[in-house]
């Protein structure tokens, strides 16, 4: 971590995995495995399961959050969840941008900003996630990439909602294939980021939280925590295993 001062934050992404009685198990699990951990602990479970958990994850000192949400607040948007809704059960952090919702449900760099709006306005706390495919890297396109997903939030909405957020950069061919970046890729990146928000707002920049995601596991966490501008992980599969996930909220101090 640098001097300055960021409460890492370690957000369990469990996307569309689980049962009713999982995540309950799940929650109690982490909420008793963490207790002198000096993170911030966030859960993102599947949608019908945050209401639910939401006293458990209270009581038990972790954050709620959602994996998307619509654009909307409300009205003819059959299958959408809007963010007031998400607040109503608990939540107080969103995804945006998530590279699965970017592929699979063609979510433009525009689409995102105007989800990243709607979470604000609602009270949530995005997570704009940003990262670049195999070929991206490749081609030696990481930094375009990137930046152009932070400054379509920016354009949309200003460098100061960003002060409210936090960023997850998680390289797609990093994410659920046991891939992952170096350390040294990582904070270079994670570096650059932050360049690019203290472009706009050095204070910002000092204090936002930028995530690592990519198969982040207990055998890779504290060398990645390690680095400077890691304020963080965004943890997929190894966030359905409590003692993953604890051994990775260790690795965060
Ligand atoms: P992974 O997923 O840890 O399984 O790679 C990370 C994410 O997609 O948030």
């Amino acid at each position: 971590m640098s001097e300055t001062e960021r409460t890492p934050l370690i957000a369990g992404n469990w996307k569309m995995n689980g049962s009713a009685a999982m995540a309950e198990a799940l929650v109690d699990a982490i909420a008793a495995g963490r207790s002198d951990s000096a993170a911030e602990v966030l859960v993102i479970p599947p949608f019908p399961y945050i209401d639910r958990l939401s006293r458990r994850a209270a009581k038990g000192g972790l954050q709620l959050g959602a994996q998307d949400l619509s654009v909307h607040a409300s009205g003819a948007f059959t299958g959408e969840v809007s963010g007031p809704m998400l607040v109503d059960v608990g939540a107080g952090y969103v995804l945006v941008g998530h590279s699965e919702r970017r592929e699979m449900h063609a979510e433009s760099d525009a689409v995102v900003a105007a989800k990243f709006e709607a979470a604000r306005a609602a009270g949530l706390k995005p997570v704009l996630c940003v990262g670049e495919s195999r070929q991206q890297r490749e081609a030696g396109e990481t930094e375009a990439v990137t930046r152009a997903q932070v400054e379509a939030v920016v354009d949309r909405c200003g460098a100061g909602a960003l002060a409210d957020a936090v960023i997850a950069y998680e390289p797609v061919w990093a994410i659920g294939t046991g891939l992952v970046a170096t350390p040294e890729q990582a904070q270079g990146v994670h570096a650059f980021l932050r360049a690019r928000v203290a472009e706009h707002d050095a204070t910002i920049a000092g204090r936002i939280r930028i995530l690592y995601g990519g198969s982040m596991k207990p055998q890779n966490a504290a060398e990645l925590l390690a680095c400077e501008d890691i304020d963080g992980g965004l943890i997929g599969g190894a966030s359905l295993s409590a003692d993953d996930f604890l051994a990775v909220i260790a690795a965060a101090g």
